[in-house]
């Protein structure tokens, strides 16, 4: 029985894990970690992350041939393939802090793999990480390797999306593998690509050389992220000439050339890897000498930090310049529908950006909780265009935003409704209940545009849309 271990049961690990384990009954599965309540989690009835059908994919096979463990040393001991699907966040001190990925729990995970190999094992890189990144773990691990042990390093990025996640995983556009050139890379690669070939058609599983695997990866985040800048920089101009961006965006996505998706003008990108996936990619284009380059791709992250302040000063100018004392209702915190993830959320720029002009905010979202609201508020964020850490929101300005268990709830005593995720949900309000409970005039502004602004704008509501005519 081929025996797989997966470092890591995150966002990617659980989820990718779980469908490898569907798919490949023969195979067994253990996904590892560190932290026992996220594995604990996923032992339980209760996921460690939500996420549309994951619950029926991990019920499936959990026990049979999908384990969940912390003993990391025994599962990477006994497995012929190991993935390393750990986190690869923005370093935050030293040399390329701000931009650069930080890559210890990468090293850490090899490092283990080193110390209790007793046999030949593939290496795979699940993790998003820098291009080249492969010839180090495969110092680190042939430097330490025991009694001529041998390693082959595979590149196979994931572009699993969350919220669509399990979706994604059963029929991937493309699973990319990058390999040696070798005939024991290439053995290495066959042996992989047959795991997957169980369900994805041939013609989708991609291979190709290792730089290649970890570039696309990068760039594919960089493409798709410059596609929502575009758009957002295209909605500024909308609202100071009248166009709609909506009807721009489906004009120019009709073009076979660009096609329609991923054109929705948003109050921002969020999400724990756009912005950190192009800073790594900036961060490498200027190691290798290349500052053109760098800033092509960092405007990308501008452009999305402006998006988020424009949002936030419309509001403020919008209810005569102040919202001091006004409670501001925050439809959806999450950095987009059917997850529970709030990492790098726009939402958290605009309620810092609300509170610090001393709004007082009444949160609800379907899957996010009241603590983790706070969490996210009082976090330390780093300035990634200056070396230096934002001040986060003190606890005492943090106590200016509460949760609510309801959107109406929320809403009822405010000046001013924002939309920050785009939850079906929210489409099938009642907005004249809504309307009737509020202060008036009653404002309505639409991050996402998730409502008809000409139906609210009868109800008596004041809507701003991104990208639309006031
Ligand atoms: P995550 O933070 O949810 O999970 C990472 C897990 O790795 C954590 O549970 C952590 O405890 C564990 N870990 C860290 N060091 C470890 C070690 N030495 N031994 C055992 N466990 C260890 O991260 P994620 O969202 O799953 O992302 C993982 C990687 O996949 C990142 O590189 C990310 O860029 C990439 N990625 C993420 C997504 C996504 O949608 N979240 C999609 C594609 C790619
Ligand atoms: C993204 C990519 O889509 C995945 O392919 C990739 O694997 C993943 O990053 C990763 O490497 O982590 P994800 O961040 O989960 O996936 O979600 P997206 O659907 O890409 O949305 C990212 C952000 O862009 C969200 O805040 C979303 O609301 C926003 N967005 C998306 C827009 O504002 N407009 C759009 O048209 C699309």
């Amino acid at each position: 029985m081929v025996k797989i271990c997966c470092i890591g049961a995150g966002y990617v690990g659980g989820p990718t894990m779980a469908v490898i384990a569907a798919k490949c009954p023969d195979v067994e599965v253990v996904v590892v970690d560190i932290s026992a309540p996220r594995i604990e989690g996923w032992n339980s009835e209760r996921l460690p992350i939500y996420e549309p059908g994951l619950d029926d994919v991990v019920k499936q096979c959990r026990g049979r041939n999908l384990f969940f463990s912390t003993d990391v040393e025994r599962h990477v001991a006994d497995a012929g393939i190991v993935f390393v699907s750990v986190n690869t966040p923005t370093k935050t001190r030293g040399l390329g802090a701000g931009k650069a990925a930080d890559l210890t729990y990468w090293e850490s995970a090899a490092r283990i793999i080193a110390d209790v190999s007793r046999s030949d094992k593939i290496v795979v890189e699940k993790s998003t990480v820098p291009v080249k990144t492969a010839e180090a773990i495969e110092k680190i691990l042939t430097h330490n390797s025991k009694g001529g042990i041998k390693y082959q390093i595979l590149s196979n990025p994931e572009f699993l999306a969350e919220g669509t996640a399990i979706q994604d995983l059963f029929s991937p556009d493309r699973v990319l593998i990058g390999g040696r050139e070798t005939p024991d890379g290439r053995a290495a690669v066959s042996a992989l690509k047959s795991i997957y070939a169980r369900w994805v058609p041939d013609d989708r599983i991609i291979t190709t050389n290792l730089w290649s695997a970890e570039l696309s990866k990068l760039a594919a985040n960089a493409f798709l992220a410059q596609r929502i800048s575009s758009v957002n920089a295209i909605s500024a101009l909308c609202e100071a000439t009248g166009a709609d961006v909506t009807e721009v965006a489906n004009s120019i996505g009709k073009d076979s050339r660009i096609g329609p998706r991923f054109l929705s003008a948003s109050v921002g990108f969020g999400g724990s890897c756009f912005q950190k996936d192009i800073l790594n990619l900036v961060y490498i284009c200027e190691c290798y000498g290349l500052p053109e380059v760098a800033n092509y791709w960092r405007q990308v992250i501008r452009i999305n930090d402006y998006q988020k302040s424009r949002f936030v000063n419309r509001v403020v100018s919008s209810m005569f310049n102040t919202v001091a004392g006004k409670k501001v209702a925050v439809l959806g915190f999450a950095f987009k529908k059917d997850t529970g993830d709030t990492r790098e959320t726009p939402a958290i720029d605009v309620c810092k950006g609300l509170v610090g002009d001393k709004a007082v905010v009444s949160i609800y979202d379907p899957q996010v909780t009241e603590e983790q609201v706070q969490r996210d508020l009082v976090m330390n964020k780093f300035d990634w265009d200056h070396p230096r850490h934002l001040q986060p929101m003190s606890p005492s300005a943090a106590k200016h935003v509460a949760v609510s268990w309801d959107a109406y709830e929320a809403a009822r005593g405010a000046h001013a409704v924002c939309i920050l995720t785009e939850w079906d949900e929210f489409r099938r309000l009642d907005y004249q209940r809504m309307y009737d409970a509020m202060h008036k005039p009653a404002f309505l502004f639409d991050g996402r545009n998730v409502v008809d602004p000409d139906k609210l704008r009868r109800i008596g509501f004041v809507v701003y849309s991104i990208g639309k005519p006031l």
